[in-house]
This record gives C-alpha cells, sequence and structure tokens, in this order.
C-alpha cells in the first residue's frame, strides 16, 4: 500500500517533536527519503498533526483505556496521524483505517494492530467527542491557552482560532527593481491572485500559495517572501542615505534585505546572527537580491567580540523569542514550547536590548522587535529598559496598525493577513 511508508514517517516526524526537535529539523529529512510525489503529502500530514495535536491527542486519551509503553510510543502518533485525516481531510476513511494497521504492523508492532484497529474503528463510528477543556477545544497547550486569556481577555479565542489556521503568503517587493503596482500586474497576466497589502508599502499578499519558482523574476530578486507585519521594521527605522545601521539578530536575513531595498545608499548595514547554521541564509539572500551587507557570526549582546567602537545611526533589534505570534506557520511551536522559556527569553532579550544601547549614536534610533504576542517579550521589556539610568525616549510611531500598549505597539495575528508581532521604536537624545 503506497501510503504506508509516509504514515511511518509521518509518525516518526511527530515522535521526534514530542521529543524536542523542531518541524524544521526533522521534516527534511524524512521528505528525503521519500519520492518527490509524495513529499507535499507527508508535509501536510505533520504540519497537520502539530497544528490540531492537542486536540487530537485529548480524544486520543479520551479512547486509550492506558497509555501504550513508551516504547510503542510511535504508535500513539501513528493514531493521532489517523485521526488527524479522519477529521481534517477527504482522505477515504477505509484507506485510513487499513494503511494505518499496515503500517502498525510494519513498524515491527503486530501486537498493537487490533488496538490501533479498534480505535480509528470507534473513532469513525461515533465521530469527534465533545472536548473537555479550552486546551483540547482551541488545541494548544493549557498554559499558553491561559497565559493567552490572562494577557487578552477581549482577543485570546481570535488569537488561537487563528493560530489553527492556514497563513497567507505574502511578498516584498524589491522597491530597487518594481513598484508594487507593476508587480501586481506581472502577477496578474501570469494568472496569479494577488492584492496589496493595507500596511506594509511594499507588501503584495497572494490569495494562495504557490512555488516561488513561479513568481515573475524570483531569481533575480524582484520579490521575498515574508509576512506584511515582518516587513514593518523598515518604515520604524526611518532610514536614510549614509547611516549606518546594525541587524542585531539577522539570520535568516529577511530584514536586513528588506533595510537593504528600503534605502539605496546607506554607508553600511552589519548583520550579525550568532549561529553559524543560519549565517549562509543571510548571505543566499543576499546574493540573489544583489545586496551587500557586512555579515558576522557573533553574540550580538558580547559587543567586546564584535564591535569596532563606531557607532549605529540605526539598529534593528529582532530578538530571539517564543514565536507565538507566527504559530500558524510553525504550529510546532505548540508542542516545543514550555512555559517557563518565556522568562528565561526575556532575560536575554533585556541584555540583547541594554548591550546594544551603548552602540547607538546619541540621536540615533532602535527598533525593538518581535514575533511573540506575550507582553512579557514586548512592552514589558521595554517598560524595564526604560526604568534603567540610561536616557532614551520612547517614540510613538503614527500608525495604523497594531494595539497601542503603552510601550510600542502589538500586531495580533489576523486570519487571511498579518501575523502577530511586536514593535517599540527607541531614540537615544543627543547629550
Ligand atoms: C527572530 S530571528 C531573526 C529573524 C531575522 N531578523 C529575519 O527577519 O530574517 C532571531 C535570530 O536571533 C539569533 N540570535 C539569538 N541570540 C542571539 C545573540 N545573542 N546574538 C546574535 N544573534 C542571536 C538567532 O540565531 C536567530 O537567527
Amino acid at each position: 500500500m503506497p501510503g504506508q511508508p509516509m504514515r511511518a514517517s509521518a509518525a516518526q516526524v511527530m515522535l521526534a517533536v514530542e521529543q524536542g526537535q523542531s518541524l524544521s529539523q526533522c521534516l527534511p529529512p524524512a521528505l528525503k527519503r521519500l519520492p518527490e510525489n509524495e513529499r507535499p503529502a507527508l508535509q501536510a500530514l505533520c504540519f497537520g498533526t502539530c497544528r490540531w495535536f492537542f486536540r487530537l491527542d485529548g480524544e486520543l486519551q479520551s479512547r486509550l483505556k492506558k497509555p501504550l509503553k513508551p516504547v510503542d510510543r510511535v504508535v500513539h502518533h501513528l493514531m493521532l496521524v489517523a485521526l488527524f485525516q479522519l477529521r481534517h481531510s477527504q482522505q477515504a476513511t477505509y484507506a485510513v483505517l487499513n494503511e494505518t494497521v499496515e503500517a502498525c504492523r510494519t513498524m515491527g508492532r503486530p501486537h498493537l494492530t487490533g488496538l490501533v484497529n479498534g480505535v480509528l474503528r470507534a473513532a469513525e463510528r461515533e465521530g469527534e467527542p465533545a472536548p473537555q477543556s479550552d486546551s483540547v477545544s482551541f488545541s494548544h497547550p493549557p498554559w499558553m491557552v491561559e497565559k493567552l486569556r490572562h494577557n487578552w481577555p477581549d482577543d485570546w479565542h481570535n488569537i488561537l482560532d487563528t493560530n489553527n489556521t492556514q497563513a497567507p503568503m505574502t511578498l516584498r517587493v524589491n522597491a530597487r527593481r518594481f513598484n508594487r503596482d507593476r508587480y501586481l500586474e506581472l502577477l496578474a497576466e501570469t494568472g496569479i491572485g494577488a492584492r496589496a497589502t493595507a500596511f506594509a508599502p511594499h507588501g503584495i499578499q497572494l490569495a494562495a500559495p504557490v512555488p516561488v519558482d513561479q513568481l515573475p523574476y524570483f531569481a533575480d530578486g524582484a520579490v521575498s517572501v515574508q509576512d506584511e507585519a515582518a516587513q514593518l521594521c523598515t518604515t520604524l527605522l526611518e532610514l536614510a542615505p549614509g547611516q549606518r545601521v546594525l541587524d542585531a539578530c539577522a539570520a535568516p536575513g529577511g530584514k536586513t534585505c528588506a533595510i537593504l531595498e528600503a534605502c539605496e545608499g546607506l554607508a553600511e548595514v552589519v548583520a550579525i546572527d550568532e549561529s553559524a547554521d543560519r549565517l549562509p541564509r543571510i548571505e543566499e539572500n543576499l546574493e540573489r537580491l544583489d545586496l551587500d551587507a557586512s555579515v558576522q557570526q557573533a553574540d550580538a549582546a558580547n559587543t567586546d567580540q564584535w564591535w569596532d567602537g563606531r557607532f549605529f545611526d540605526r539598529i534593528l533589534l529582532d530578538v530571539p523569542c517564543s514565536a507565538t505570534g507566527v504559530i500558524r506557520r510553525h504550529p510546532d511551536i505548540k508542542l516545543l514550547r514550555r512555559e517557563s522559556d518565556i522568562v528565561a527569553l526575556a532575560n536575554i532579550q533585556l541584555g540583547l536590548l541594554t548591550a546594544l544601547w551603548q552602540t547607538l549614536k546619541p540621536g540615533g534610533r532602535l527598533v525593538y522587535g518581535t514575533c511573540s504576542v506575550f507582553p512579557q517579550e514586548n512592552h514589558r521589556i521595554i517598560r524595564r529598559f526604560l526604568n534603567q539610568p540610561d536616557e532614551m525616549v520612547l517614540l510613538e510611531p503614527d500608525v495604523l496598525w497594531g494595539h497601542d500598549t503603552g510601550a510600542g505597539r502589538q500586531l495580533l495575528p489576523v486570519p487571511h493577513s498579518h501575523d502577530g508581532f511586536f514593535y517599540a521604536v527607541l531614540e537615544k537624545p543627543v547629550q
């Protein structure tokens, strides 16, 4: 049966995610082992099962009299993948059942085929049970539901619902090559449905995702894939020719390139990232777009290691964060993130902000950004920083997007529109 190897792979990938690997780590090797025409289906199975994990797992646990032995945990995931298909796909039920039972056998668990068959037949016959908690109902870990409810009493259910939808594909038109209207025309001529984004001046949102090689002049650097919220950093930086700009947490370079496209004649753009693995992605993006930056591997917080003492006019600090504003693009975050991560991340974020402030020229501007929806990583970091003795001014950008938090603007994820993001703009007064 053709679906068995894919099913077994999906279960193995889900087990790896449960054990702490991200989909971007464990999915590519699994995809490589399958024939090319089966790869999109494996990707859809893994993303879908992660997205609905807490809901599917709630149902599966209620159907199992006792948990499987740890050594058979992969069979638990095999059943979750099958449940995902029963509840969220058009796949024929008999095929899901037969292939899953067969996969259980070929994965060396013949003693569990009866259980798998019984559980899935009951699931098919009885339909989905009523969810017993908000965690199961909204398919998010309990701590995340509680934190969002506490932080966003009027919006938490919208955030959770949006996280369970498919994110749109959004482009940033390279302003050095095309204006947006011209590129929209090109897309229309190619038969690709699209519209201009509401807030980002160079953004185009596609009606449906397409492979990048189908986008006109993609290889020549006409456009990049970047969410609208991520694009907004350049408008906040107020770039001008002659400025020296630092992109402190730069990989894979989406915002570095957006900065370079937004303003010709910058004196220099320094792009730093501490991850040696991610650094080549910055170089690749610069190369495709024919842009130049000084790319360095360093811990940005350790300024002794990399800073030459010359001040920056502009700093973009797009800190590492919980990524809870982009869960619909990375549904594995639901399984990977722990509540305790948030405090640890907040300390790293404040450390980076404090260290990099020293490298900003008096009169210069720093834009702090995250793709998180938790105030602990966002306006509370800015508040904590403003309590420190250094002089600084919090600017209130004149924009039409996001919620004013009193210390920065918070975008929440919106269905068929932008991701969740946070920005604060700080200026260092001239003494
Ligand atoms: C949110 S991502 C940046 C995304 C990037 N700005 C873009 O738009 O393409 C955060 C990045 O920070 C990097 N990072 C984490 N801690 C760092 C540190 N102490 N110094 C420099 N980079 C760091 C991570 O490797 C990761 O690539």
